[in-house]
């Protein structure tokens, strides 16, 4: 029995080629939209025939009936399918077919590979994280590196070829500041210890020093203005704050199992602005005013009078500029397909301005336009809904963040599991720990506020990294208990189809793991996939808790042992694309 990989999308074509078959009325423009389905339905539905009627004024009952008229005869081996209120189209798989799933696609190469079809060929940059140098990664830069990070991997697995490009704040009137500050007050035991700690202590002192109108100010610009030119000794410190900050940062990307390809920040565009200025006054898409380079939206209700402000009145670039000669280079030179950033809600104005002008001027220049999507995420606030801050006021410190994570999943892995050794707690405490954290950001809608605790992210029950990664060691311990190896072919041979109800349940969830990737992927929406996973944990629980795993009846032994294995893989698949590292015990 042939089954494809993802059903929801193997039923959507065949849907829309009964459509045809069946002659309907515009059946070219007819969209199946097949997902799945709420349990109680089966385990996919059709609802856009109603949409489909509705719009040509015909009857849906009627239309749903034409099409399933129409179905190939042979899917009626794998479901059983039938129509419901107003013109709904449901599938049930049989048990058959639950089974020849489940057997089909027992590793992880099998499952990319039938995921990699969505993206094949395309290229996606991802601007993520991108935190500006000589100032330490806070709980606010938390966010887009996780969320970041979890896209990545989504579009990856969805066959992409993706390129991590650090978009780093690197350049900009604040290093004529900080050169003037590091001049006159750079400890030099302190930069040898803690680096950006240092760094960061200038800046601050810098920016006190400089207020409006002082001579001061007029220094550090002096020293911006050597900077811009070249000058060897300004560009050499220059290098040395962007060196120092990226060794930090990337101990932080260390935790989080974050590797980029690139870290192109706003410094390595300043000499590409010049050619964007000139493109978008020669396309007449930007004009002067007031000495100062913009770019009206007359189409758009607040942009027609609020312009984007792409060179300033002094002749200086910004953070529209370099964005925008960042845009031409990620399409140019990396050709991409699609390109993505991610930041907090509060730069939604400066993208879609940027992606409204990148639009205009990719059009009028001939250029192939690549997908722009901004991601964008809400705040961390402490449960009291402010931000979250340490006792005495301070922003907290990503590094000093992870660290107390870590701690507080030692002590948790200690009070579940004394017997293990130290060692074994820590490096268990380091996966548990980091893996909440990340969780918690990725378990929620992006969109809204992320409420910071430490008590629901560690929690063993509900919606967070324990308890799914104590899932995954849960299974890992029948295997050990077994002897036997996950996904051994020799243990699962025999497997009759899932009888029970639990069963049936359980393995209806596994077969629903494609649709989760494509709503994650599709949608830019990681925590769809978290939900999706967290399901399936349940529905495991549920399995474990009414069927013994290790009975004498080989059979229904090496069915519920391909059950277990399958829940394995796909709990651990997902997982990883979140970007957590899993665990065998805990
Ligand atoms: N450095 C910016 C910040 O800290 C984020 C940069 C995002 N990427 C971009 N291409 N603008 O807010």
């Amino acid at each position: 029995m042939h089954v494809p990989f993802n059903l929801a999308a193997d039923l959507d074509a065949a849907l829309k080629r009964a459509a045809t078959v069946a002659s309907i009325a515009d059946a070219s423009a007819f969209s199946p939209e097949v997902r799945t389905a709420e349990a109680r339905h089966g385990d996919f539905q059709a609802n856009g025939v109603l949409g489909h009627a509705k719009a040509r004024k015909l009857n849906p009952r009627a239309l749903a009936e034409q099409i399933v008229g129409a179905i190939d005869p042979a899917l009626g081996e794998n479901y059983v399918v039938s129509i419901a209120g107003p013109g709904f189209i449901n599938f049930a798989l049989k048990p058959a077919a639950l089974l020849a799933w489940l057997r089909t696609f027992d590793s992880a190469a099998l499952l990319r590979a039938g995921a990699a079809a969505a993206r094949a060929e395309q290229t996606w940059v991802v601007d993520y994280s991108s935190p500006n140098t000589a100032k330490q990664m806070h709980v606010g830069h938390l966010r887009s590196a996780v969320i970041g990070e979890a896209i990545c991997r989504l579009l990856a697995f969805t066959g992409a070829r993706v390129i991590r490009d650090n978009h780093l704040g690197d350049w900009g009137t604040q290093f004529g500041k900080l050169i003037f500050a590091y001049k006159r007050w750079v400890d030099p035991q302190a930069l040898a210890t803690d680096a950006i700690e240092e760094l960061e202590r200038l800046y601050k002192r810098g920016n006190d020093a400089t207020p409006d109108g002082s001579p001061e100010l007029e220094e550090a610009r002096r020293e911006l203005v050597k900077l811009q030119n070249g000058d060897p000794e300004s560009v050499a410190l220059w290098q040395k704050f962007s060196d120092v900050s990226l060794a930090a940062f990337q101990e932080i990307y260390d935790r989080l199992g974050i590797a980029f390809d690139h870290c192109l920040g706003e410094s390595f565009y300043r000499d590409q602005v010049d050619r964007v200025y000139r493109e978008l006054a020669e396309t007449k898409l930007a004009e002067v005013s007031d000495g100062a380079l913009v770019v009206f939206h007359p189409e758009h209700p607040r942009f027609k009078t609020q312009p984007f402000l792409v060179r300033k009145a002094d002749g200086a670039s910004n953070y529209a500029s370099t964005d925008l000669a960042t845009a031409l280079y990620r399409t140019d030179h990396f050709k991409a397909d699609g390109i993505v950033v991610v930041t907090d809600f509060r730069q939604a104005d400066h993208f879609e301005q940027l992606f409204l002008t990148v639009g205009k001027w990719f059009t009028a220049t001939a250029r192939r336009q690549p997908e722009l999507h901004h991601v964008t995420f809400g705040a961390v606030t402490g449960e009291d809904g402010k931000a979250l801050k340490t006792r005495s006021g301070d922003v907290i410190k990503l590094k000093a963040l992870l660290d107390e994570a870590v701690e507080r999943a030692f002590a948790l892995v200690t009070e579940k599991n004394p017997d293990l050794t130290e060692s074994e707690r820590r490096d268990i405490a380091r996966i548990v720990g980091v893996g909440a954290v990340q969780y918690a950001d990725l378990s929620q809608n992006r969109s809204s506020n992320y409420v910071f605790s430490w008590d629901k992210m560690l929690a063993l029950d509900g919606n967070t990294a324990p308890y799914l990664l104590y899932a995954v060691a849960r299974i890992h311990s029948i295997f050990r208990r077994a002897g036997a190896v996950p996904g051994d072919p020799s243990i699962e041979s025999g497997a009759t189809p899932p009888e029970t109800p639990e069963e049936i349940t359980l393995a209806r969830r596994l077969t629903k793991f494609p649709d989760a990737i494509r709503l994650a992927s599709e949608t830019l929406r990681p925590h769809h996939l978290g939900l999706y996973l967290f399901e399936l944990a349940g529905d495991y629980s549920s399995f474990n808790s009414a069927d013994k795993v290790l009975v004498d009846d080989p059979a229904i032994r090496a069915r519920r042992m391909m059950l277990c294995a399958r829940t394995l893989l796909i709990l651990e698949t997902g997982l990883t694309l979140l970007g957590l590292r899993t665990l065998t015990r805990m």
